[in-house]
């Protein structure tokens, strides 16, 4: 709709004097259908025209009937109502989603642009538990829809992977582990480890000192201290692969916190060079009081750099050797102080590039209403929910389906989808709350609901070819009913929010667009005969049948779920 908007913006401006370009930002889609398929709201225009708004708006309608690329303006109030050219418009829709390798989505607004995404990032010996999988599916999502939009995305796990705690870890290990049992399950394990670590500490503190002195020693280079510390590494990320596999995420980077150990001086040195550099408590700080932050702290009074410097260190890393021109960063709102106080000190080290720095930040994901902890070893494990998702699809599966052919896949792609929509259709500021019967309710808002609306109209098209019927290039649109109408206008729109889902990095706005694209269809499969209309309604029909398929399964890539042809 991008093209009609541009049109309606055109035409307002012609009549007003005004440039489209400031324009066409302030057309609306209205909330009821029934007022019309586009708005111009004209109150904005009044100060400057000096003009009421409806006589705006009556000029506006005007110069729009008189030029017939609508099919209809008229005034309400402020506002100008349109309607559009059906036929014209659904022409379009069809021709541009079989044009287009990317359907009706891309915009590739953003060649030029290299991007590191820092996304998922999980801690080493700790679990990758639901709360992680917020970060991991948003930042999937944003990678595509940043990759859609032309830019050349870098996508980058920045784990957790040194700290104090790797002394304790190594402490729990020696006293209490075993490493078959670590083997066999490395990150529950250690991290049994280390809940138990925190518990005996309280009954005998030395044992926080012997935790410091093997992180010491980590520092220090000890080969001991260093081969466990690797072995704890390698462990915990065959884990988290498996993870990554069943999502179907991938990295460009694994660069943990522990790869800029040796890039730490040159940022305390460039800190101190230019003066940026004070002491307080022995620590060596940046102060942010003129901005109303708390200090970020570069160096802590024992001499040791911290999670700030390290991201000090990436951020410069991710521009100045990986050539990213954007640095965007998913990680929970509960760390926007960090990276406020991170991008503020970029800037004030003279970089310009720290206002192209963006903390997409998320709210919490409660498991049943519940809050997780990692502290007290209360948690719910990523790979439990998915593969209780799984096993819970395909019992549905089985009883709506027996008889499909490759169950135990579709269930997988089902199951999975339930849980990272589930995610994606709120809002990301928004906490998520999470419940197996919600997320894979067939009849609700969710995953499996669109993916098995995308099945349905792969199952139209299916009996279309068996039967032999073939949608033809070029198609007469004389009329487009209501329901017809329906999808064509939601369709439309894809380009426009796709737009919007880019800039805000939002991808719920996706998921919002393929819920309401799979409401249309599901209405218009219901009212309206497909294959049984008479031609040419019959082909028209296809057609929009096709072009829905097309959509609902690019924005299902879009947002990481799989696209099953029959389920
Ligand atoms: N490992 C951190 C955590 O789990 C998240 C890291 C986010 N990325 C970053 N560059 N700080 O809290």
């Amino acid at each position: 709709m991008k093209a009609e908007k541009f049109a309606l913006a055109e035409l307002a401006a012609d009549a007003l004097g005004i440039p489209a370009a400031d324009i066409e930002p302030l057309v609306e889609y209205p909330p009821n259908p029934e007022l019309g398929d586009l708005a111009l709201p004209c109150f904005r225009f009044a100060k400057l025209l000096k003009e009421s708004p409806p006589a705006i708006a009556t000029r506006v309608a005007e110069r729009i009937r008189a030029s017939r690329r609508f099919a209809g303006a008229e005034v309400s109030g402020g506002y100008v109502n349109v309607r559009l050219a059906r036929s014209e418009v659904a022409r379009a829709v069809i021709l541009q989603s079989r044009e287009q390798p990317l359907g009706l989505f891309s915009r590739r607004r953003g060649q030029g642009r290299r991007v590191a995404v820092d996304y998922s990032s999980p801690n080493i010996a700790k679990p990758f538990g639901v709360g992680h999988l917020r970060s991991t599916v948003i930042g999937q999502a944003i990678v595509r829809l940043l990759e859609a939009d032309g830019c050349e995305v870098i996508g980058i796990n920045h784990l957790g992977d040194w700290g104090t705690q790797f002394g304790k870890n190594i402490v729990a290990y020696l006293r209490w582990g075993d490493e078959d049992v670590v083997r066999q399950d490395p990150v529950r394990e250690l991290f049994r480890l280390y809940v138990r670590f925190h518990e005996e500490a309280k009954a005998q503190p030395q044992l926080e000192d012997e935790a410091r002195m093997w992180f010491k020693r980590l520092e220090d280079g000890d080969p001991e201290a260093t081969r466990l510390w690797r072995w704890f590494i390698e462990e915990s990320l065959k884990a988290f692969r498996e993870t990554y596999d069943l999502l179907g995420v991938r990295f460009d980077h694994y660069l943990g916190e522990s790869f800029y150990n040796d890039k730490m001086d040159a940022v305390v040195d460039e800190l101190r060079s230019k003066g940026l550099l004070t002491e307080s408590d022995g620590a060596e700080v940046v102060d942010l009081s003129a901005w109303n932050m708390p200090p970020c702290i570069i160096r802590k009074s024992d001499g040791a750099t911290i999670y700030a410097t390290r991201d000090l260190a990436a951020a410069i890393y991710r521009h100045d050797q990986l050539g990213a021109t954007d640095l965007v960063y998913v990680v929970g709102a509960e760390q926007t102080l960090h990276f406020q106080q991170v991008f503020k000190v970029l800037e004030m080290m003279g970089k310009p590039w720290a206002a192209r720095c963006r903390h997409v930040a998320f709210g919490m994901m409660k498991y049943n209403g519940e809050r997780l902890s990692t502290r007290r070893g209360k948690v719910v494990y990523l790979e439990d929910v998915l593969a209780r998702a799984i096993s819970e699809a395909l019992s549905i599966i089985e009883a709506k389906n027996p008889s499909l052919d490759n169950k135990a896949e579709v269930a997988k792609a089902v199951g999975i989808g339930a849980v990272v929509f589930n995610d994606l259709k709120t809002y990301r500021m928004h906490d998520v709350d999470f419940r197996y019967e919600d997320v894979l309710n067939f009849d609700g808002e969710t995953g499996p609901y669109v993916q098995y609306t995308h099945a349905r109209a792969c199952s139209v098209l299916r009996k279309a070819r068996e039967q032999g019927v073939t949608i033809p290039d070029q198609l007469a649109w004389e009329q487009v009913g209501e329901r017809e109408w329906a999808v064509v206008r939601q369709l439309a729109q894809a380009d426009d929010i796709f737009e919007r889902a880019v800039d805000q990095l939002d991808p719920s706005l996706i998921a919002r667009f393929v819920l309401d694209t799979c409401h249309a269809f599901n209405r218009f499969y219901h009212d309206e005969p497909i294959l049984a209309a008479p031609e040419p309604l019959r082909s028209q029909r296809l057609a929009l049948t096709d072009a829905a398929r097309a959509a609902i399964s690019y924005a299902l890539y879009l947002l990481g779920l799989q696209a099953p042809e029959a389920m």
